[in-house]
């Protein structure tokens, strides 16, 4: 390894939280699924930048789509409507399993939008008590209090607690699992239709028309995390 890459990964290791062990190497950039460290050396990106760069590395079409739009308007506010951000929706929205979107910047504000919206249609449509979520063994939501609160992982990590309360969890693919939880205080059901931290875990088909049936007939909210599995992964936009 060079000396310079030696030298920035020392000053990393001084600079940067340890949060993960650093693996020995200095990435300078990428291209498609390929990635270059500053050696010259060459990586495939095989988990396309854990799941989120779908269209590659230095994609120029993105590339193109973002300097034109940071050239017009840099950052706009939920309150401005500007036609890139209505186009974006629509193509969202059109034909397919959504009719509203709300734009956020990752996906664990996505999942503290969808369980502050299902608490809020229930506390106007079922009592102001009923505020319980039931997630799934194996899930991941994401990394704030919300989104962890309904991770399985919070579980085993009390030194973060206290998480949200009423956050309980099932057996993923196993509906009778999820009907021993459900009470008169349970506000939504979370799933991811495949399960990406977990294991790239596909849902059972009936298991997510038996999650909708029982949700429809309770009046709770059930809320599909397509976080990792949504935006085309599966070849389809969404994945059911
Ligand atoms: C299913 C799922 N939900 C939510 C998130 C959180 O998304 P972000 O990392 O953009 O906050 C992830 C991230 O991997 C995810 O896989």
């Amino acid at each position: 390894m060079a000396a310079n890459a030696q030298d920035t990964l020392q000053r990393g290791s001084a600079a940067l939280m340890n949060t993960f062990p650093p693996q020995n190497m200095v990435l300078d950039h990428g291209k498609g699924c390929k990635l270059y460290d500053t050696d010259g050396r060459e990586y495939l990106d095989f988990a396309a930048g854990i799941a989120v760069v779908a269209l590659g590395h230095a994609n120029p079409i993105l590339l193109n789509a973002l300097k034109e739009q940071a050239e017009k308007v840099t950052m706009s506010v939920a309150s401005h409507v500007t036609q890139a951000k209505v186009e974006a929706a629509e193509i969202l929205t059109k034909g397919r399993v959504c009719d509203k979107t709300f734009f956020t910047n990752s996906g664990t504000e996505a999942m503290e939008g969808a369980l502050k919206l299902a608490r809020a249609w229930a506390h106007e449509h079922r009592g102001h008590d009923v505020k319980d979520f039931i997630a799934f063994r194996n899930s991941f939501h994401g990394r704030s209090y919300g989104a962890i609160s309904i991770t399985e992982k919070s579980l085993s990590q009390p030194q973060f607690g206290p998480y949200l309360p009423g956050c309980h969890f099932a057996q993923f693919n196993d509906l009778d699992s999820v009907r021993k939880l459900v009470t008169d205080k349970t506000c939504a059901i979370i799933v991811e239709p495949v399960q990406g931290e977990g294991g790239i875990t596909p849902a059972d088909p009936e298991f997510l028309k038996g999650l909708r049936a029982l949700c429809d007939k309770q009046k709770i909210i059930l809320i599909f995390d397509e976080i990792q599995c949504g935006m085309g992964r599966t070849g389809h936009f969404f994945c059911i």
